[in-house]
């Protein structure tokens, strides 16, 4: 069953043949049976062996080392500290996992080209969660997955193979600690998943899971009760139904002991959910909240919540404004067991949107952020789009929720009100294709995300280097190419796509490609209104209003076009095109000229990989390639539709007089 090749990512340890080397491990204070402890030996056995070189040691050909992984309390939870000398390395940690993340951090650094000497580094994670959201359907599809079909389910049967232990290795050594195995749209036999037809194979696989400290978690069905239980309703202030999800969470506790809890997309693209029985949202969280409560479960309630079924003409509905309109007003009514876990923007994975006004609107409930590093509207994994420098931005927001402690980091790690419970998810990028995330350049988003969500900390190119020096054996000069074409990669993308924050202009439902009205008379509320005269939408006070959903701070800089950051100028006002931004340039001309350098640089991208060919296995070379083929074709679409339609619209000509159809 499943695709069976797949390659070892960033850890494929070198000359693991080599036996002159020998590694004598001791473990003081951990307990030794610890699975956790185990697969961290076993990685460190294996990974030294072939880490290990003269570059490494101090003394060439001394590859004597004495190893410990000792339990020291002092260490915060899931942190580690290492210590070394020439000989030796000692792998500090209060807890099983910091242990293991430690022996990752210690492999990651050797590999990276630290002298073992060298490796004295002490961490805490940032974020108590650092999950993984799979939109893996049982059919063995993946809803917006580019690489391939899924490597948990085939044929409405989930797999268990040595495939999970690779991708449950790769996700601990980056920090990930939950994994949500189901797409958040719970329907046909992915209900099931919470019965005895799957405990069986649920509870294999959670155990590969637990080997490496993550947490299996599950997405529900809302309407389970009527559809699994035979009930009339699913209200969750019905008796009978809470009495049904009681028995349930008994029983599937009871059969999972590593389930970490339940994520649930409800009131949403036509899932049920507590609106139907004129219930809120807290009242659905809590029920079932409280249902996981005395076995330690969580649960993970998605804020997309919006009216997909509005009407274009209307303009006063703003899809921006759903999120913090249906939830903010029951800040502090959520249950200590219950998380908000919020997109990063108000619409949906744009490549540019301003942040959602809830991170750090909410003040009194658990929050995590929600990002995807599944390319559904950055280029399916066929575009280059690095999103690194994205999540930083998001993170370094400012919310002005507090004088200290107010950025996006802050809120979402619990720092700034003081939640256990916090931290961040993406919608992962992967599928069982070889190399796992199609695009071979696309597991930097993949490796990026974990690194990320450990320590926010981290810039987007040290993360870069890091991913290339693991994955790839470059020279400098190479290794630099690559760095930069990963760090520009999000802002060419940018520029060849929709303008200036707006969004969209994606071919429906697909989501790649352009198709500039595509979405402009639907019910999905995702428009950017352009006319003869401007393009934009207003969500000043004048406007929808949106802008005002955000403290003082950013609610005065986003009401006002003067003020507004650029980059989202069009997210926030209705434009005309004769409008002179900052650069002198009209906003008719910006849409020209970005078009038109954004393909120009996605050929550069192009060129720059060239120079790379020899320099990296035959394989990822010719992978590459094609799809940047592909980019190309797809960027100059892009700007030819995108420049022509504005160019119709508006009658105003290129001052450079390119061609313009
Ligand atoms: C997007 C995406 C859907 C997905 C939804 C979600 O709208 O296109 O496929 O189900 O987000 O986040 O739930």
């Amino acid at each position: 069953m499943g695709n069976k090749e797949w390659t070892q990512l960033w850890l494929g340890y070198k000359n693991v043949s080599n036996d002159n080397k020998t590694v004598s491990c001791e473990v003081v204070g951990f307990n030794k049976d610890s699975q956790v402890i185990k697969s961290a030996l076993c990685e460190l056995k294996s990974g030294l062996k072939g880490i290990l070189s003269d570059e490494v040691v101090d003394n060439a050909g001394s590859y004597d080392i004495a190893l410990t992984i000792k339990k020291v309390d002092a260490i915060a939870k899931e942190g580690f500290k290492l210590e070394s000398d020439t000989s030796s390395v000692s792998i500090l940690a209060s807890d099983d996992n910091g242990a293991l993340y430690g022996a990752f951090e210690l492999l990651r650094q050797l590999s990276c080209g630290k002298k073992l000497s060298e490796v004295n580094v002490e961490k805490t994670p940032s974020n108590p969660l650092r999950m993984m959201n799979h939109w893996d359907n049982m059919d063995g599809s993946i809803e917006r997955g580019y690489s391939g079909q899924s490597f948990f389910f085939e044929n409405k049967e989930i797999v268990v193979d040595e495939r999970t232990r690779d991708y449950a290795r790769f996700m601990a050594s980056v920090g990930i600690n939950g994994v949500v195995i189901n797409n958040v749209n719970v329907k046909d036999a992915a209900t099931y998943l919470i019965t005895d037809r799957y405990f069986d194979k649920v509870k294999e696989l959670s155990e590969v899971f637990a080997d490496y400290g993550i947490k299996t978690y599950l997405s529900l069905n809302f309407a389970a009760p009527i559809e699994l239980g035979g009930l009339e309703v699913c209200d969750p202030l019905d008796e009978k139904v809470i009495g049904w999800w009681k028995e349930k969470a008994k029983e599937v506790f009871g059969k999972l002991p590593h389930l970490g809890g339940f994520l649930v997309k409800a009131d949403s693209e036509g899932r049920p959910g507590p609106f139907t029985y004129g219930r809120t949202q807290a009242d659905g969280a809590n029920m079932l909240g409280d249902v996981v409560a005395p076995y330690g479960g969580i649960i993970i309630w998605r804020c997309f919540v919006y009216n997909c079924t509005q009407d274009w003409r209307d303009y006063k509905t703003d899809r921006a404004r759903a999120g913090y309109d249906y939830f903010k007003d029951f800040d502090g009514a959520y249950h200590d067991n219950v998380i908000l876990q919020i997109k990063n923007g108000p619409m949906d994975f744009q490549i540019r949107e301003p942040i959602s006004p809830l991170i750090g609107g909410l003040t009194k409930t658990n929050q995590m952020l929600e990002v995807q590093i599944a390319q559904e509207y950055t280029g399916h994994q066929i575009d280059l789009c690095y999103l690194m420098p994205m999540f930083k931005e998001v993170l370094g927001f400012k919310t002005y929720c507090q004088k200290e402690n107010d950025t996006v980091a802050d809120v979402v790690s619990g720092r700034a009100f003081g939640n256990k419970l916090a931290g961040m998810a993406a919608v992962i990028n992967t599928g069982n294709d070889k190399n796992w995330t199609g695009n071979y350049l696309a597991a930097a988003n993949l490796y990026g995300f974990g690194r990320l969500s450990f320590d926010t900390e981290l810039s987007s190119e040290e993360i870069a280097r890091e991913w290339i020096r693991l994955t790839f054996a470059l020279e400098k000069v190479d290794e630099d190419k690559l760095t930069d074409m990963l760090l520009r990669s999000r802002e060419i993308y940018e520029k060849y796509t929709s303008p200036l924050g707006i969004g969209w202009m994606v071919t429906p439902h697909d989501h790649y490609g352009p198709s500039v009205d595509g979405y402009e008379y639907s019910r999905w509320g995702t428009y950017h209104r352009a006319d003869h005269l401007g393009i934009g939408v207003d969500r000043s006070d004048k406007g929808t209003g949106y802008a005002q959903q955000y403290y003082k701070e950013n609610a005065e800089k986003y009401n006002d076009p003067e003020k507004c950051p650029e980059e989202l100028l069009l997210f926030f006002h209705h434009i005309p095109y004769t409008w002179k931004l900052k650069t002198g340039k009209t906003l008719i001309q910006h849409i020209y000229d970005s078009h038109f350098e954004g393909e120009a640089e996605a050929e550069q991208l192009f060129e720059t990989w060239k120079s790379l060919e020899g320099k990296v296995p035959s394989e990822v070379f010719e992978n590459v390639s094609h799809r940047f083929e592909l980019q190309i074709y797809n960027a100059k679409e892009w700007r030819d539709q995108v420049n022509s339609y504005f160019y119709r619209k508006s009658g105003i000509s290129d001052q450079k007089g390119r061609k313009i159809y």
